[in-house]
C-alpha cells in the first residue's frame, strides 16, 4: 500500500499536527524560512520518494506568501519522486474575484486555480470555498477537488455550548443560504435569507426578507469574516427587529482590523470560528472534517 505523508505549511503547521493525530501518522518534517531579503526558501527534510503526500496550506492574512510556499512545496515534492501530491488549502483566497466586476480587472480566481493545478497539484480538498456563480467546486478545476465545509462541526459545538430559545438561522445574503441551510437542519430550526447590497469593499446595506426574528435567538452563519462588514449590519438589523441572543458563525475568521470587537459591539452575544484561520475565535477545528476526507480519498 502507499505510504500517505502529511506536510503543514507555515500557515498551517497547527492544524497538520491535528490532522495528522486524527489520522495517526506523523507529520513530515520541513524547514521554512525566509532570506533576509525576503525571498522564501523550503526544505522536506523526509524521504517522499514514490508516496502520497498531503500539503496543507491555508491562504489568510498574507495569502500571496502562503500561496508562493504551497508552490514551492508542492514542485519540490514533485522533483523529489512524490507519487501524488493532495493539496489541503482550508481557507481558500481570491475565490470572490471570479470576475470581471469592473473593466480592466483581474479575474485572480481563475488564475490561482490554473497556478495550483499546473504546479503540480493531484488533487485539492478546500472548506467552505467561497463558490458564488458555480454550485461545485469541481466546475472551476480540471484536477478532482471537494469543497469540504466547516458548518456542521461549528453548528454541533454551538448547539452544544449556548441554549437557544426557538432558534432561527440568518444568512446574510443569498450565497450564505447553502450553509444556513446545513445549519438549520442540525439546530432543527428554520432558517431565512437577508438581502446584501454591496455599497463597497468595507460597506454593506441589508434588508431583511420573510420570517420574523422577534423574541428569538438567531444564529447567523456566513463564509467569512473579512473587514466585519457584513456581520455588524446584520447583527444591526436583527437586533433593530427585535432578536434575542444572536450567535454569530463563520468558517473563515480573518477578522480584519477590530471587526471582532465591531461585532460584539453590534450586539452579538459571541463569535464561533473555525480553525481554516487561526484567531480568537476560531473554537472549532476542521481537523475531523480533512481527516475523514483523507480517510475516503486512500
Ligand atoms: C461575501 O459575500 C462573503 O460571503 C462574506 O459575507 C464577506 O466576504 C464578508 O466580508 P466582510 O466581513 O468584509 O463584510
Amino acid at each position: 500500500m502507499v505510504q500517505l505523508l502529511l506536510i503543514g505549511g507555515s500557515a498551517s503547521d497547527v492544524l497538520a499536527l491535528k490532522v495528522a493525530r486524527e489520522l495517526g501518522i506523523g507529520v513530515t518534517k520541513l524547514q521554512a524560512k525566509k532570506f533576509p531579503d525576503g525571498e522564501k526558501y523550503v526544505r522536506i527534510l523526509d524521504d517522499v520518494k514514490g508516496k502520497d503526500v498531503v500539503v496543507i496550506q491555508s491562504m489568510y492574512r498574507t495569502p500571496d506568501e502562503h500561496l508562493f510556499e504551497y508552490f514551492l512545496l508542492v514542485k519540490a515534492l514533485k522533483d523529489l519522486g512524490a507519487r501524488k501530491v493532495i493539496g489541503v488549502i482550508p481557507y481558500f483566497a481570491y475565490a470572490r474575484q471570479d470576475r470581471r466586476f469592473n473593466p480592466g480587472e483581474a479575474i485572480s480566481f481563475q488564475t490561482v486555480t490554473r497556478l495550483i493545478e499546473n504546479v503540480g497539484t493531484d488533487e485539492l480538498l478546500t472548506i467552505d470555498t467561497h463558490l458564488h456563480r458555480v454550485d461545485d467546486i469541481s466546475e472551476v478545476f480540471k484536477i478532482p477537488a471537494q469543497n469540504l465545509s466547516a458548518v456542521p462541526p461549528l453548528t454541533s459545538y454551538v448547539k452544544q455550548n449556548f441554549k437557544l430559545d426557538h432558534p432561527i438561522v440568518i444568512a446574510p445574503d443569498e450565497e450564505a443560504e447553502q450553509w444556513a441551510k446545513i445549519a438549520s437542519d442540525i439546530l432543527g430550526s428554520e432558517y431565512d435569507v437577508l438581502e446584501k447590497i454591496r455599497l463597497g469593499p468595507d460597506k454593506v446595506e441589508i434588508k431583511t426578507r420573510l420570517l420574523s426574528v422577534r423574541d428569538r435567538d438567531v444564529v447567523i452563519v456566513d463564509d467569512i469574516i473579512s473587514t466585519g462588514g457584513t456581520m455588524v449590519e446584520t447583527v444591526k438589523i436583527l437586533k433593530h427587529y427585535g432578536a434575542n441572543k444572536i450567535i454569530a458563525v463563520c468558517s473563515h475568521p480573518l477578522l480584519v482590523g477590530d471587526s471582532l470587537a465591531r461585532i460584539l459591539d453590534a450586539g452579538a452575544e459571541a463569535l464561533i470560528g473555525s480553525d481554516t484561520v487561526p484567531s480568537p475565535v476560531s473554537f472549532v477545528s476542521v481537523a475531523p472534517v480533512i481527516a475523514q476526507a483523507l480517510k475516503g480519498m486512500l
